[in-house]
């Protein structure tokens, strides 16, 4: 594990007992590591840890397990979906500027078949039309944005009802 492939706070959440909770994982792309210093009045003022330590909060309220990771290499993002193959129930990915080029993580979204839902902190759709584009959004079950850090959190309750539902994947 390099030190831009990092798994990110709410990991250190694993407990006994997760095995039987239904798992997330949630992914950050490029440069979400720098939340709270990077252009606050797009993002906001939260850091990665704090949405993280949220994360593993309401994961805890709403009985799921939480991983979450964070890179800034396409490669990494790509490596750490494949190692959730067949070990995750839903997947929670901001991709950041890799929504609007990365085919790579498209794939690989489609090959582990695990239900995927879009996040953005902004309303991409109220930004550069260079941001309207989105190579997965046709693969998710559903996109939030525009919410800043709640846009995670909402995104987690759906999963959890997704899980629950027992809908199936992309
Ligand atoms: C973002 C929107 C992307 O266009 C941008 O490149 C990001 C963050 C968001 O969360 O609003 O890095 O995904």
């Amino acid at each position: 594990m390099t030190s831009e492939a990092k798994r990110t706070g709410a990991a250190a959440d694993a407990a006994p007992g997760d095995a039987k909770r239904p798992t997330v994982l949630v992914v950050h792309g490029p440069n979400l590591n720098l939340l709270g210093e990077r252009e606050p009045e797009i993002y906001g003022r939260m850091t990665l840890t704090d949405i993280d330590a949220a994360l593993a909060a309401l994961g805890r309220e709403l009985g799921l397990a939480v991983e979450t990771f964070q890179s800034n290499s396409e490669g990494a993002i790509v490596d750490r979906i494949q190692a959730a193959r067949g070990r995750i129930d839903a997947l929670i990915i901001n991709p950041a500027a890799y929504t609007h080029t990365s085919v790579a993580i498209r794939d690989v979204i489609i090959a582990i078949g695990a239900p995927c839902i879009e996040v953005h902190l902004s309303n991409v759709y109220r930004r550069e039309p260079m941001r309207h584009h989105s190579t997965i959004a046709d693969i998710a079950v559903g996109r939030i944005m525009g919410f800043g850090a709640d846009s995670y959190l909402v995104a987690l309750r759906a999963a959890r009802n997704l899980v629950g539902a027992g809908r199936g994947g992309v």
